[in-house]
């Protein structure tokens, strides 16, 4: 039973519509017959439709692309069970990429006991389930890049003997065929010692230095490089900087290493006709690393290219090192980014909706780091 002081009782109607309006929480409400009777502001803002729109239509019309949530608010309807603590995906309008968002349903139940209709509430916990994943991959990849670089330095010692070996040996021989064979050997050295060396880079000494950085000119002279270096492809590249975004505290040699790996990856991705589309914009994150959830200035790059896309499968595996779709790729391009990207507190997020639809990464940089 609910009770409600004379303040409640005097202010009303508004104090139910300022309740609602203030939920941080969606509400949608339908009647017995399905109708939607009550649809409040943060309901309007997860499902981008106005209340104006829905009040009123049929439940099944407004939830037409979340029929999970449909077919729960009509079981609870009939049967009078609630269903609580459920995470499913919600689809905005007709968008293929869903957020997810926590799920309560329960019977719309009158003071007789009777049922007349049913209600959802659904919060948006996409941010934190994005970022309960970025921390499992972080712990993941921070484990299996110990072991790699482990390995590697274990590696380099013994490969500089063997380089070294090879090279008096082919100083010793003055056959022509043999020298060949030693130059083979001294080739795929340098190559293993490249690859050794890349690993290293997982998890170097030596810390960041950061300093006061402008990223436009790295990213510039990025794209002039990789302009200049596309073999036989006439990649257009367009850029939408945003000339208000500061110059940040980072370690500019880190973050020069960081675009060229991924700019490179959009290079290679596409075609001889290919577009690669690079955004950079400021928003507010108030949930990116501030463990006091204050609200951090944030800098967004974003590298969209409308290359072949990533497959479902490698794309589960993105980050961890060697894992390449490349016949020359080493594949620790993105291991390596995902390390710089870390050093700077912020966050890397890949998005390929489907083969041959592309690919956008987005790089979040705090702009005040502590
Ligand atoms: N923009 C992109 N479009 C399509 N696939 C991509 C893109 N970026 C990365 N990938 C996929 O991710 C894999 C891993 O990328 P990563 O940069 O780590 O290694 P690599 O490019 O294969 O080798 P390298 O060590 O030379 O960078 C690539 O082989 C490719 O399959
Ligand atoms: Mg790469």
């Amino acid at each position: 039973m609910c009770v409600m002081s004379d303040y409640v009782k005097t202010s009303s109607p508004f104090f139910y519509e300022d309740f609602f309006t203030s939920l941080q929480d969606g509400i949608l409400v339908a009647d017995n017959d399905l109708k939607v009777i009550l649809f409040n502001q943060a309901m309007e803002e997860i499902s981008g439709i106005s209340s104006s729109q829905v009040i009123g239509r049929p439940l099944n019309h407004v939830l037409k692309f979340n029929s999970y949530i449909n077919n729960l608010l009509v079981k609870s309807l009939h049967t009078g069970k609630s269903y609580c603590d459920l995470e499913c995906e919600f689809y905005k309008g007709s968008s293929r990429s869903p957020f997810i968002v926590s799920l309560v349903v329960v019977p719309f139940i009158n003071r007789n006991g009777d049922i007349n209709g049913s209600i959802a509430s659904i919060r948006d916990i996409n941010r934190l389930k994005e970022l309960e994943k970025d921390d499992q991959m972080s712990k993941r990849l921070s484990s299996v890049r110990e072991l790699a670089a482990g390995m590697a330095h274990e590696i380099k010692n013994p490969l500089s003997g063997i380089k070294g070996a090879a090279q008096l040996l082919r100083y010793e021989l003055s056959d022509d065929k043999l020298k060949e064979y030693t130059d083979v050997i001294i080739k795929e050295i340098v190559r293993v010692n490249d690859i050794v060396e890349g690993l290293m880079n997982l998890t170097r000494v030596r810390s960041p230095r950061f300093e006061l950085t402008n990223i436009y000119p790295i990213l510039d002279e990025i794209i002039s490089l990789e302009q200049g270096t596309s073999k036989g492809k006439k990649i257009k590249f367009h850029k939408y900087y945003d000339p208000s975004i500061p110059p940040i505290m980072a370690d500019s040699d880190r973050l020069s290493q960081l675009f060229l790996n991924l700019i490179r990856n959009a290079v290679e991705a596409v075609s001889k006709d290919g577009e690669i589309i690079i955004t950079t914009k400021v928003f507010s994150d108030y949930l990116l690393g501030n463990k006091d959830k204050k609200s951090s200035r944030t800098m967004l790059i974003e590298i969209k290219d409308n290359g072949h896309g990533i497959d479902k499968e490698i794309m589960k595996k993105l980050f961890t090192p060697f894992v390449t779709t490349k016949k020359k790729g080493s594949g620790l391009g993105l291991a390596i980014s995902h390390r710089i990207v870390e050093e700077h507190k912020g966050r890397i997020k890949i998005v390929s909706e489907e083969p041959q639809r592309g690919t956008i990464i987005q790089v979040f940089i705090p702009i005040n780091q502590e």
